[in-house]
């Protein structure tokens, strides 16, 4: 029973481990940061629904004679470059992502953001255990949906419904049996 307990206790670790570990994220992929193609308009609305993101993870951006602004909301819809929260324009920018909730990000190049070079990702809380929801059916908006409503926040809601609590307490009961065997 102890060697069960202890060998179910290492693994339950090492998951926990593993997964609180940040996790940087390449936007695009190999694609980078640059104005898709025009058959391809939906590339970073689909890098994003590919990605879970996690407080504490961040975003590499990288790219050539563009830049990259994290905007409001308002912004990202409008392409409207005037009030960005943060601009870079140095061709290898890393965004934290240091809260929950969405994220929008635009090319700087208000033509570029309206041909689809435009990123918004739904940050979750930090959330260790792998046992989450599958992804899916919570895509980001397509892209010329412009006046669309609020991106929906449900997923991160029900992710953040699995209380740290419930992990400690998990533990704290794995422990107490550890600790209580002779
Ligand atoms: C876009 O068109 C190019 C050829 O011009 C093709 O190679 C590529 O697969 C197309 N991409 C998509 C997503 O349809
Ligand atoms: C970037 O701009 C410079 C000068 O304007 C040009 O020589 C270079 O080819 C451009 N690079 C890319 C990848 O477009
Ligand atoms: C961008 O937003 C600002 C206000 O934040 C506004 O004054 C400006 O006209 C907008 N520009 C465009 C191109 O919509
Ligand atoms: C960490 O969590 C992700 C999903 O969030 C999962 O795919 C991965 O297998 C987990 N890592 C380990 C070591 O279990």
């Amino acid at each position: 029973m102890a060697s069960f307990t202890g060998s179910f206790l290492t693994v339950f670790l090492a998951v926990v481990v593993a997964n609180s570990s940040a996790t940087e994220f390449q936007v695009g992929y190999d694609f980078g940061w640059q104005q898709p193609a025009s058959n391809n308009t939906a590339l970073y609305s689909q890098w994003a629904s590919n990605n879970r993101f996690h407080v504490g993870d961040s975003l590499y951006f990288n790219y050539k004679n563009d830049s990259v602004l994290e905007v409001d909301k308002w912004g990202y819809y409008h392409c409207n470059i005037t009030n960005p929260i943060i601009a870079f324009d140095n061709g290898k920018s890393i965004m934290k992502l240091d809260r929950s909730g969405p994220f929008y990000f635009i090319s700087g190049v208000p033509d570029h953001c309206k041909n689809g070079q435009r990123l918004w990702v739904q940050v979750m809380d930090p959330h260790p255990i792998s046992q989450t929801p599958p992804s899916i059916a919570d895509p980001p908006e397509p892209y010329l949906a412009a006046d669309s409503p609020a991106p929906s926040s449900s997923l991160g809601v029900a992710i953040s419904n699995t209380p740290c609590s419930i992990v400690i307490a998990v533990l704290v009961t794995i422990l107490a049996s550890v600790c209580s065997s002779p």
